[in-house]
Parts: structure tokens; C-alpha cells; sequence
């Protein structure tokens, strides 16, 4: 067969095997793995590893934060820059405003992402105010092929226990999974009025008014209701030991829970938001960061497979009016918009740190950045791994290429890792077959990149 591409003589990895081989790729999909394979077009992987690209399964693009505060990037610049760190393809959030029908939250985002994106993407639709209408209309997200579902337990945008349940128990009906974002709110707010009223409003005070404890309290809480509603689980960026204690042992028990961390909370610390004026303002995020006692025991949590993905929460407000600053500059802590940019950094941070220094295997980082997204989210086997007849979305890593972390392609004007030294980074990123990525350069266009209805057939043999 003539292949449209090969990519040739590379170290394959999949989240489960290593070997060598070719691979021909026909109509945007992986046709044959072997040896002397024709091809019009080739790619030399010679001393590369060649892996499935990542899939970016936690990112706010073109979305505005509980507060209503814009992200800087909008599906152009999030997208490039994902595929800059190694992604092929990714699901940020459709966030329901109050009020709002399904149907329009999912219209507003096609708006913002398709003539946009280089690189494939799906949605997480954010529930804000499940009230009757729109849980009766939930469904149709199904037939639109979303499938996953994210609730708050904090923010002006978290719902109720019994509305928790009621989502739950819908996605259990449909094979649907529910993210959540586990903080108890009462506890955070007392903390933070208890705060800023004795004067303690600078940004460093966003950690202790964000005690682990209400972490450890909602995980415990959102595990007990998936438990109820027997409906699968998905807690994202867990920032405790405890809080992954729990996950651990939820899943231990035959519970159906998962578990997601991120990069922030493996490579920072309270520290970072301890300094000066109001430079922390760029390190507060929600779960705060932590200690490293912390980043260990998380580390542990990964290799013993408590997580099932690291992803990068990417939620970039700009250093400045349009972002952190939105509500002033002479604020308490509450005030200054909360995230920070990570999509380009996740996965060259997992491998340096992770794959390099032996705290994890080459294929546990593919089953970690890619494969188990694929799975958990309904991609498995188009995307998220090597196989016949899979997209060829894949990320061609030179494991030796050594770098000093700077600016990113991202919209941001700050660089959370920046200064970190960084061994292997992704040097070309397929996305069905077309290079997004190569040698440094874009070669995509907005709009390249195709929305991919997913389907859950997999976690359909769980229900009742
Ligand atoms: O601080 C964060 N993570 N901001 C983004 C919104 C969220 O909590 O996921
Ligand atoms: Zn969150
Ligand atoms: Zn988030």
C-alpha cells in the first residue's frame, strides 16, 4: 500500500508496550505498523520515541471563570499551544451560564471553538444550575455525543448535594461520567471572611483560607454520593494526600471513582505564593498549592495508579487588568481571578520529572497523558493510542533535547514552571495525520482541528 506518511524508525510506546516498528498512515489514520513501508511522505524517528499525542482532558478555553472573568486564551491560542506540548488533541469546558438552556451553552462554545482549533477537541459541559428544564434536556447532550459532565462543590456556581445526585444519576442512565471540583464552600468561606477580616487579605492568603481539610471533606462527601447514585466518578485535581487517600481507597473498595491531579501541584508549592507585592497573585489557584511532603505523596498516588490522568487545568488570567487583576489591584485575595496557565507545560514537565528521574515508566506516562483520557472520555481506540485504524494523532518526542522552560505559546504574560531545566520534548504533533507541529513550527490552521463526538459504551457494563 502507498501510505499518504510514514514515520519511520522510531521507538513506539502505547500505555502498555514499547517496540520498534513504522508506521504508514492512510486518510488521516493509522493503516499499518511494520517494516520498509512506502509512503509519500516521511518522517525520520530515528532515536525518537513516537507516542499517541496527549489529550488535554482539563483546560478552560474561551471560558469565563465563576466570576465571569474571560480566559486570555481563546481556542486558537490554547489549541496551538497544547499541540507545542505535545497534544493531538483536547476537552475543555462548555460552562452553562445561569439560566441558560443546554442547547445555548453548547451552540456558544461551537461559536468560540470551530473555525479555531487546530487540533481536535470535545467538551465537558459544566453544570451551574441544574434545574428541572435542563436536566430533562440533559440527554440530548448525549445524542450531540458529550457525555461528560462537571459540577462544582464551591464557587457562586456550585450545586446542591441532591442536584449532584440528580446529575449523577443521569449520567449513570446514559454511560455519561461527572467531574468535580471537591472544596466545601461553608468551610472556605468562613476561613476566608475569618481572614480578611483580622487584615489578612494579600494574595498568600489564598492557601490557608483553602485548608486541606475542605478538600479532604468534599472528596469524602462527592465519593459517598457516587456511591448513592452508583454512578461513575471522576475527582479533578486533587491536591491532598488525604484527599487521595480517599480516592485510593474508594477504588480499592470496587468503588467507581477516578482520580485526576496536575502539574501544579507536583512542581509548586506555597512558597511560590508567598511572594512579594502581589507577584502571587500568578500562583493562586483552586485546590491552592500545597507543600512538598505533598508533591511526594502525590507522586506516590501516580505511580501506584490512584490517578488515572495528570492533566494541566489550564485556567490562564493575564498578569494584568484584562486577568488576575479584573477587579482592582488593591483587593483581598478572593478578588484576584483564580488559575494559571499550564497546557504546554504538562506533559514535558511529566516527562522530565517523571519518565527521566524513574518515578514513573515511559508507558504509564502514555497511559497517564493520553491513553486513560481516551478511555474515561469516550475516545478509545479512534484516539489515545497506536493502533490500526486509529487517528494518527501522534507526538514525536526527542527524549534527550534539553531546555530552559520560557515563554510558552500561549496568550499569557507569565510562565508559572519558567527557569525549570526540562529533558525530552515533543519536536512534531500529528493530529489526523496532519502535522499541527513540526520541527518548531505550526503548520495547522485555525479551524484544522475537528470536533470529536464521543460515545461511553465502555462504562455502560457498570450500571445497574
Ligand atoms: O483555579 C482554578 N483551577 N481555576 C479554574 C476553575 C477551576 O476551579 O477548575
Ligand atoms: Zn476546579
Ligand atoms: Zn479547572
Amino acid at each position: 500500500m502507498k501510505h499518504d506518511l510514514i514515520i519511520k524508525g522510531g521507538k513506539l510506546v502505547t500505555a502498555n508496550e514499547t517496540f520498534s516498528a513504522d508506521i504508514g498512515v492512510k486518510d488521516g489514520r493509522i493503516a499499518t505498523l511494520g517494516e520498509n513501508l512506502d509512503g509519500n511522505d516521511v518522517i525520520n524517528a530515528d532515536n525518537k520515541l513516537v507516542m499517541p499525542g496527549g489529550i488535554e482532558a482539563h483546560c478552560h478555553i474561551a471560558q469565563e471563570s465563576a466570576n465571569g472573568i474571560m480566559t486570555s486564551d481563546d481556542y486558537e491560542s490554547g489549541s496551538i499551544s497544547a499541540a507545542f506540548g505535545g497534544n493531538s488533541c483536547f476537552v475543555p469546558f462548555a460552562a452553562q451560564k445561569k439560566g441558560e438552556s443546554i442547547a445555548a451553552t453548547i451552540a456558544e462554545y461551537d461559536r468560540r471553538a470551530e473555525t479555531k482549533s487546530v487540533i481536535d477537541y470535545s467538551y465537558h459541559l459544566i453544570l451551574t444550575d441544574p434545574n428541572k428544564e435542563v436536566l430533562d434536556e440533559l440527554p440530548s447532550a448525549f445524542e450531540r455525543g458529550i457525555t461528560s459532565f462537571k459540577v462544582f462543590m464551591t464557587y457562586a456556581t456550585r450545586v446542591s448535594d441532591a442536584q449532584f445526585l440528580d446529575i449523577l444519576t443521569i449520567a449513570r442512565r446514559h454511560g455519561g461520567l461527572t467531574m468535580v471540583h471537591a472544596e466545601n464552600h461553608d468551610m472556605l468561606s468562613w476561613m476566608s471572611n475569618a481572614l480578611t477580616q483580622g487584615g489578612y487579605t494579600e494574595p498568600r492568603y489564598h492557601a490557608p483560607a483553602r485548608p486541606s481539610l475542605a478538600e479532604e471533606e468534599a472528596i469524602n462527601r462527592a465519593i459517598s454520593l457516587s456511591k448513592l447514585a452508583n454512578a461513575p466518578l471522576m475527582i479533578v485535581h486533587v491536591s491532598t494526600p488525604k484527599g487521595a487517600e480517599l480516592v485510593a481507597r474508594a477504588r480499592m473498595d470496587g468503588a467507581f471513582v477516578f482520580g485526576e491531579t496536575c502539574p501544579q501541584y507536583l512542581f509548586l508549592t506555597r512558597d511560590d505564593i508567598d511572594r512579594p507585592d502581589l507577584e502571587g497573585a500568578k500562583y493562586i489557584c483552586s485546590p491552592p498549592l500545597r507543600d512538598i511532603p505533598t508533591q511526594e505523596a502525590l507522586w506516590r498516588h501516580i505511580a501506584g495508579g490512584t490517578f488515572s490522568v495528570v492533566s494541566s487545568d489550564h485556567a490562564p488570567y493575564r498578569f494584568d487588568e484584562s486577568g488576575k487583576f479584573s477587579n482592582g489591584h488593591d483587593v483581598d485575595f478572593r478578588s484576584f481571578a483564580n488559575g494559571m496557565p499550564g497546557i504546554e507545560m504538562r506533559l514535558p514537565l511529566m516527562f522530565s520529572e517523571g519518565v527521566v528521574k524513574g518515578r514513573i515508566s515511559l508507558n504509564q506516562f502514555v497511559g497517564l497523558s493520553s491513553t486513560n483520557a481516551a478511555r474515561l472520555y469516550g475516545m478509545l481506540p479512534r484516539k489515545g493510542t497506536l493502533a490500526i485504524g486509529a487517528d494518527a494523532d501522534i507526538a514525536i518526542w526527542d527524549p534527550n533535547e534539553t531546555r530552559i522552560v520560557g515563554d510558552m505559546h500561549d496568550a499569557m504574560d507569565y510562565n508559572p514552571f519558567e527557569g525549570m531545566k526540562i529533558t525530552g520534548w515533543p519536536t512534531t504533533v500529528l493530529t489526523q495525520g496532519q502535522r499541527v507541529i513540526d520541527a518548531g513550527k505550526l503548520h495547522a490552521n485555525p479551524g484544522d482541528g475537528n470536533f470529536i463526538p464521543v460515545s461511553y459504551t465502555h462504562l455502560r457494563a457498570h450500571e445497574t
